[in-house]
């Protein structure tokens, strides 16, 4: 088995497969003799983990596992649907929303539809949509960081449609997309345009205007969302997403996928979302009492950052941010990968308030040179 250590100074071709443990080659974990105590803030991981009630679940079930359990996804998927206010029809669980956006891209755009997104956004499925040979049409952010709708929306209409992807909030900015903009995108997609919302970190974001797109899907608009057990439920390991959209929409993505989801994982997710009124919040609070110290931490210094919704955040460094990337691993930080075009910001994932602490201390030496 692979460590992260173990990672150090391999160049992984695969980028385009496993994205955040490849992206993270690009960044801090590539630079030799890594502190054995590194703090790691690269990957938009929860240092929470796996909720107590899904680790025993999963301990309960690694016995059996032994066997597919093929009878039993009827049920899992029913209760994944539940959570979600959806009917099993409307959903398709993958391995990670990274399979899932893998066959959404893969379906939905075509040599003559392309990929519409903004730049810079998650990479994954603007590197898959190019892998595969599709056009990809880029739109800046507005001066606050934030996605400009109605671009996206010209974009396709000029393409005669297309997939947009908008991730909300947006990996690497941590920047929102406001609901009535969301609302405003659905209302005016273009013909033939299918909106790909990526709600990975939606559960960290405490604006009230920060609204799910779910509502959307029970309409049978012709919106797409992705969801994971990534983030918020701290199992990123264990490789449980999911799409939800119109019936005809999931009949199109399903036979893409690879196979059912692993079912201890499984049983872990039914198990957490049964108490998902008190995990998401619980977690999201603690969370943003941590982001918010670290903001008011940066003001102080009068050091500028975007405002964050997720659980990771942009520091403006002042001069380019590769200095931050390859200076902070060794002294036990490692910060996210640089993410062009903004090229001074530093992206950093909310830890601990003790790796937070790590965090500004090591930041702080290499900002102060
Ligand atoms: C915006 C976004 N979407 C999707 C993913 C994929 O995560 P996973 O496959 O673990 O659900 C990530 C990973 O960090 C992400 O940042």
């Amino acid at each position: 088995m692979l460590s992260r250590r173990s990672f150090a100074g391999v160049a992984i071709a695969a980028t385009r497969l496993i994205p955040e443990m490849a992206y993270a080659q690009r960044a801090a974990v590539t630079v030799s003799g890594l502190p054995a105590d590194m703090v790691w803030l690269n990957a938009n991981e929860n240092p929470a983990g796996p909720p107590e009630v899904a680790l025993a679940a999963m301990r309960e079930c690694l016995p059996t596992s032994g066997r597919y359990h093929y009878q039993e996804f009827g049920k899992i998927n029913q209760a994944i649907a539940a959570s979600e206010e959806l009917s099993p029809e409307q959903i398709v669980l993958g391995c990670g929303s990274s399979e899932v956006l893998h066959t959404s891209v893969d379906i939905f755009t075509s040599p003559t539809k392309p990929l519409i997104s903004v730049t810079p956004a998650y990479e994954a499925p603007i590197e898959l949509a190019r892998t595969l040979g599709r056009p990809v049409v880029l739109t800046k952010l507005r001066d606050d960081y934030t996605a400009d709708v109605k671009q996206l929306a010209a974009a396709a209409d000029k393409a005669k449609g297309g997939l947009i992807y908008l991730c909300n909030p947006n990996n690497p900015t941590a920047a929102m997309v406001k609901s009535s903009e969301i609302e405003w995108l659905v209302a005016n997609l273009p013909a033939n345009t299918i909106l790909l919302v990526d709600e990975a970190y939606i559960h960290f974001g405490e604006n009230p205007d920060l609204k799910s797109a779910l509502p959307f899907v029970r309409q049978g608009k012709d919106v797409i969302v992705t969801r994971t057990f990534s983030k918020i439920y701290g199992m990123a390991g264990l490789r449980v997403g999911f799409a939800a959209a119109k019936p005809a929409f999931i009949e199109q993505l399903a036979p893409l996928r690879m196979n059912v989801i692993p079912i201890v994982s499984a049983k872990g997710v039914v198990a957490a979302l049964a108490q998902k009124d008190k995990i998401v919040p619980e977690r999201r609070t603690a969370l943003a009492k941590t982001r918010r110290d670290v903001c008011a931490w940066l003001r102080e210094r009068n050091v500028k950052y975007i405002e964050p919704h997720a659980n990771f955040m942009m520091v403006d460094c002042g001069r380019n941010a590769r200095e931050f990337i390859a200076a902070m691993p060794k002294f036990g930080v490692a910060p996210g990968r640089p993410f062009p075009p903004l090229d001074n910001m530093l992206r950093v994932t909310i830890g601990t308030p003790g790796e937070m602490a790590k965090f500004r201390d090591v930041f702080w030496k290499v900002y102060k040179g």
